[in-house]
């Protein structure tokens, strides 16, 4: 991907315009390091940053302003025990959601979007490879804490 970057940038804007355009759709034949999935877990660590104010994970996770967040990916929205979730994690629409890499991603990019009313004061995050990375994080914290990878 960097490199495609950087030739691109020798190349000019116009011999770019057309790679990156072939690229895009088509992630998947040529570049495997370049999906979703394969963010880096130590540069997500440096993302978690911005979540540790009000969110633990691993083995001595408590719950403190937010929910504890270990074993994530998997687990149903809003069901954290001793957690007090606000109305808006209540509702059907989010407590019928299982945490996925996908709809994870969606949320962490625009939470009070995608769930009006949440307690989680976040303004969210833009960037693909930061959320990337964060999912790698996340990721390593079975549901007991205990890191899996
Ligand atoms: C200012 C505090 C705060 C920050 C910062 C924050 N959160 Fe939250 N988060 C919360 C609260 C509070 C909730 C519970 C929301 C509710 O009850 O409406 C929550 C809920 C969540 C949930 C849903 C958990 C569940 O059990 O369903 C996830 C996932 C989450 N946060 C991830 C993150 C991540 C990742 C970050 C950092 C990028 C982050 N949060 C930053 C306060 C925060």
């Amino acid at each position: 991907m960097r490199i495609a970057v950087f030739a691109a940038a020798i190349l000019g804007l116009t011999a770019a315009t057309p790679l990156v355009l072939a690229q895009s759709p088509t992630p998947a034949p040529a570049a495997p390091a370049a999906a979703p999935a394969a963010g880096d877990a130590a540069a997500g660590e440096r993302v978690f940053a911005q979540c540790r104010a009000c969110h633990q994970v691993g083995e001595t996770a408590r719950n403190t302003v937010g929910p504890q967040l270990n074993g994530l990916f998997g687990r149903q929205a809003g069901s954290v025990q001793g957690f007090n979730y606000s109305p808006a994690y209540k509702t059907p629409a989010v407590a019928e959601k299982v945490w996925s890499e996908e709809n994870f991603a969606t949320y962490i990019r625009d939470p009070r979007a995608v769930t009006p009313g949440t307690r989680m004061v976040f303004a969210g995050l833009r960037n693909e490879g930061q959320i990337a990375n964060l999912v790698a994080y996340l990721k390593q914290f079975a549901a007991d804490g205990k890191r899996t990878q």
